[in-house]
């Protein structure tokens, strides 16, 4: 397959300037399932795949920061049998990352509160960390357990924990700081943000971080989601005029 793919309107992504930093917000598999009279579970299993494709092609097309919304802080309200199928991926997901990718350039992070894991998902979760970090490639984080108030929360804490010892004063305590302190420290903010699905909302993604990104909402499932999708969102990103409260 060519990696690069030709947009409808004929514009190649070769010829425009690509995001930095891409989030998606990997949603729909429920609907998938269901217009397929399918378990929801057979939607994550499906959108799954299309995670390993797209993660693929972003690397390959020379992204830089890729942030998946796998399962959120508030996920935990669905049913048990759908958490743990969920859980079964991402561990299997894990586990195929650290056998198969050894010569892979993708560095993988997990961003969310990891406290709440299995000491065997928590292994393989640092193994993933560590076996790749030396590498040169896209950074892709992958959120599990995130939430962005829950982000802003830690956050918080640790500044003022360092407040109460001494470390920082009150006025040390700015924009930089909290940016510092959160999951993506380091990284660049997202410049643009997918969602599949058609629904308009955030759902507590990148909260902190999404402040000036753009955002693309798109009508299709995720588990139907091709680099022909993600194509046509750097497309239209490129149309964007971005003027960060500027004129
Ligand atoms: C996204 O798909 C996956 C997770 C939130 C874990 P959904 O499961 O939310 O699919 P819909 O939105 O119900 O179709
Ligand atoms: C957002 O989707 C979370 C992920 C895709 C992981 P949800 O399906 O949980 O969001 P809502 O409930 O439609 O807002
Ligand atoms: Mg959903």
């Amino acid at each position: 397959m060519a990696i690069f793919n030709k947009a409808k309107d004929n514009i190649s992504i070769k010829d425009i300037e690509l995001p930095e930093h891409i989030g998606i917000i990997m949603d729909g598999n429920g609907r998938w399932a269901k217009k397929r009279g399918l378990p929801r579970t057979a939607g994550h299993t499906a959108g799954a795949q299309t995670f390993r494709k797209i993660a693929r092609y972003c690397s390959d097309i020379g992204i830089k920061y890729l942030t998946v919304y796998a399962f959120s802080t508030e996920n935990w309200k669905r049913p048990k049998e759908e958490v743990n199928a969920i859980m079964k991926l991402f561990k299997e997901y894990m586990i195929e990352a650290i056998n198969d990718f050894q010569d892979d350039s993708i560095v993988v992070k997990f961003i969310g509160d990891r406290s709440v894991f299995s000491p065997d998902m928590l292994e393989l979760i640092e193994r993933n960390e560590q076996d790749s970090k030396d590498r040169d490639g896209m950074v892709l984080n992958i959120a599990m357990n995130y939430g962005g108030r829950d982000e802003i929360v830690h956050a918080v804490r640790n500044i003022a924990q360092d407040v109460k010892e001494g470390i920082l004063s009150v006025d040390d305590i700015d924009a930089q700081l909290i940016s510092d302190n959160i999951y993506t420290a380091t990284q660049p903010d997202p410049d643009l943000i997918i969602r599949p699905s058609g629904e308009y909302r955030t759902s507590n993604f990148l909260l902190w971080q999404s402040a000036y990104a753009e955002y693309c909402i798109m009508d299709v499932l995720w588990p139907d989601f091709k680099s022909e999708h993600l194509d046509k969102a750097l497309i239209e990103f490129a149309k964007r005029n971005r003027r960060f409260g500027g004129i």
